[in-house]
């Protein structure tokens, strides 16, 4: 029997269902609300809003859990490389070694951009900002690949994913080299698909850049912890933009802008520049942690709106630092300042109180400027790796026929009704 919550209003008793996940997590259906009650729900921030069914990705905030198709976080990210990931989030599974080879051929095929594309770039200022350029060429992919618009079966579904995939990295690369005045390098097939854009970033004429494993091993892991987030700010805007049918290119790109933002994918860049400032002597940790507690600043890559613990992706890469800046034989103050001010932060009542932790942005930059990626390319790296995550969800959601288009209700708090003014007369 379906378990129903009862919202006694004006009198009147209105059973409303209850939707349970498989981990027992439960829901109130409230979809005939409206018509049964006279009521919307009032939720600013979608804190207790569920817009959808989704079996892709599987956060307990509580415990700092991540689960991407059941597998756990940590078995993925020591064990899995970033295309399987793909491939996982998207078909819900892991790949066979076959499908694995011919998803990754299928990548190499699309690495590419049409000739035509790359005058985009020459449209952009000299220091435009790569995450800009990265979102309108993302979009523009739809003009090169009119047949791709409507996707009507499995198969068309599966080359405009494999083409987003590779192209994001080429885009992103380019759009770095646009803005450091250097000339593109083309992406190398036999390349893997993080060497490959390291070579893209790296490389230049005559002297190829060849990246130590450990380097294409962090990047690979990097872009694996990044892969999805279930219904976080972008995914949330792709399956928003998707829900109107609107194609897989513009859906993606519009996820691309929402993740530009400081409090979501431009956290990492505001770690750094936090970090920074802290070793340049502007401020102390303990000057940042107050101005936090002030609220006059917010503690970038710290808290979270699902993880009330340790963010698990966090843990994952505080240990990846350090292991490879070891490997590579540097060292970074930076790194010391983070987790300086991380113990200052989580022996501070304030943070302990609202249960306040490094999420995957406070030690994410570490690894990027070990890479020797610069910190305006940071979001872009997120957007590369969110990529597959944004794919599974419209995907999810376009093969969901009874899926509708997102269309929230709201308050209305302005004028009542009056009338017209002549201009005149105002
Ligand atoms: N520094 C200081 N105080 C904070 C911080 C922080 N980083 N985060 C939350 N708080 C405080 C709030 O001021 C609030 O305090 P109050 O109860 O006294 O009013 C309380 O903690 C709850 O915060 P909310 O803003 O209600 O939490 P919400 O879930 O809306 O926000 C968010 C989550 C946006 C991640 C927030 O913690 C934040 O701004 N963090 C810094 C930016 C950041 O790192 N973003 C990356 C998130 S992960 C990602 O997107 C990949």
């Amino acid at each position: 029997m379906t378990k129903t919550a009862q919202l006694i209003f004006e009198g009147k008793t209105i059973d409303l269902p209850i939707v349970e996940g498989t981990h027992g997590d439960r829901a109130i259906d409230i979809t005939r609300l409206r018509s049964e009650a006279g009521l919307i729900t009032y939720d600013p921030g979608y804190m207790n809003t569920g817009p959808c069914r989704s079996a892709i990705t599987f956060v307990d905030g509580e415990n700092g859990v991540l689960r991407y198709r059941g597998y756990p976080i940590d078995q993925i990210a020591e064990r899995g490389s970033f295309t399987e990931t793909a491939w996982l989030l998207i078909f819900g599974e892991l790949p066979t070694r076959d499908q694995l080879a011919r998803f990754s051929a299928g990548l190499c095929a699309e690495e590419l951009l049409h000739e035509d594309v790359k005058h985009h770039f020459e449209g952009f200022p000299p220091n435009g900002h790569p995450m800009a350029m990265l979102s309108a060429i993302v979009n523009s992919l739809g003009c090169y690949h009119h047949d791709l618009l409507e996707i009507e079966s499995k198969g068309e579904f599966y080359l405009a994913a494999s083409k987003i995939i590779s192209k994001v990295r080429t885009i992103a690369a380019f759009s770095y080299r646009k803005s450091m005045g250097l000339p593109f390098m083309y992406p190398n097939p036999a390349l893997s698909y993080c060497r490959n854009f390291l070579h893209m970033m790296f490389s230049i004429p005559h002297r190829h850049y060849d990246p130590s494993p450990e380097a294409v091993r962090a990047l690979s892991l990097f872009l694996t912890l990044h892969a999805d987030h279930e219904q976080n700010c972008s995914t949330s805007t792709v399956r928003m933009v998707g829900s109107s049918q609107a194609n897989l290119f513009a859906s993606v790109s519009a996820g691309i802008c929402a993740l530009w933002g400081r409090l979501h994918g431009g956290a990492n860049a505001g770690v750094v520049a936090m970090l920074e400032q802290i070793r340049d002597g502007h401020r102390t940790p303990r000057e940042v942690l107050e101005l936090a507690k002030q609220k006059k600043f917010r503690l970038m890559g710290f808290g979270h709106r699902i993880y009330k613990s340790y963010d698990p992706r966090a843990v994952i890469l505080k240990k990846a630092a350090h292991e490879l800046l070891y490997k590579l034989g540097k060292a970074d103050e930076l790194m010391d300042i983070g987790m300086e001010l991380e113990s200052a932060a989580l022996s501070d009542p304030y943070f302990i109180e609202r249960k306040l932790y490094p999420n995957v942005d406070f030690y994410s930059g570490i690894i990027l400027r070990a890479l020797n990626i610069p910190v305006q390319m940071f979001p872009v790296m997120f957007a590369i790796g969110r990529m597959p995550g944004w794919i599974a969800h419209w995907y999810e959601e376009h093969l969901e026929h009874k899926s509708k288009i997102h269309r929230p209700r709201q308050i209305y708090t302005g004028q009542v009704l009056r009338d017209y003014v002549p201009i005149d007369e105002r």
